[in-house]
């Protein structure tokens, strides 16, 4: 299961980066706004941060298939190889994933996803993800995970190439079920990232191993110190 972060704040992912196995960065309309000013410095700083090899997702905002086949052109024009256009997962978008994929141009990822349904046919239309809204399928009254895991199994049961990216998380928990059942990829905000694995039991293990250690070694000391 890929891990990729869904946030545009370039320190944030900076941080994160740092520390963890990253895939990459999805972003959407909202993740943006909330840096405000022109999205294309945003992005290209996070794709000159990210370099070509890690995956950047970037949505198309426009309403009717002709623009958000331009919008794709002109993301991936700015933004270079591996960037993912994002496109909703309605019939417009429909429409735009088809014209993308005859033209055999440009990869996409379906987005907006609340129904098993949508990923099918975004699948058949030639996305390469499709990313399930978990978290916001919960709170409609409906089971986000049981989605994520029915649309991996409709991808593999119909041996589509599409990989399931389930976005919207509210805690890490959510991740474990769905990393266990090898969905393809989760896009998680930093503060979702950072709960992955956070637990004072594993502090305190280690703080005891330290001093332990220390105890006979004395202060500081490592094995770097020993021969
Ligand atoms: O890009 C869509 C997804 O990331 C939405 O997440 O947390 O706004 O429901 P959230």
């Amino acid at each position: 299961m890929k891990l990729l972060i869904d946030d545009a704040h370039l320190e944030e992912i900076k941080k994160i980066c740092e520390f963890y196995p990253v895939a990459g960065v999805t972003t959407n309309p909202t993740i943006l706004a909330k840096i405000g000013g022109n999205p294309f410095d945003t992005l290209k700083k996070i794709r000159n941060f990210l370099g070509e090899e890690k995956e950047l997702h970037v949505q198309a905002v426009s309403r009717c298939a002709e623009k958000i086949v331009e919008e794709a052109r002109h993301i991936v024009e700015l933004l270079g190889a591996n960037t993912y256009v994002k496109i909703p997962a309605m019939p417009e978008g429909f429409k735009a994933m088809k014209i993308l994929v005859e033209k055999s141009e440009i990869p996409f990822t379906a987005t907006a996803i609340y129904t098993p349904m949508q990923a099918f046919i975004a699948g058949q239309c030639g996305a390469s993800y499709a990313a399930p809204y978990v978290n916001r399928i919960d709170n409609m009254g409906f089971n986000g995970l049981t989605v994520a895991r029915d649309i991996q199994q409709i991808f593999e049961k119909n041996s589509m190439e599409t990989e399931v990216i389930a976005a919207s998380f509210k805690n890490s928990q959510q991740v474990l079920e769905l990393c266990k059942c090898g969905i393809s990829a989760v896009t998680l905000s930093p503060e979702i990232f950072i709960a992955l694995v956070k637990n004072s039991a594993i502090d305190s293990a280690v703080e005891v191993f330290i001093s332990d250690f220390e105890s006979f070694a004395g202060n500081d000391k490592t094995m770097l110190d020993f021969q």
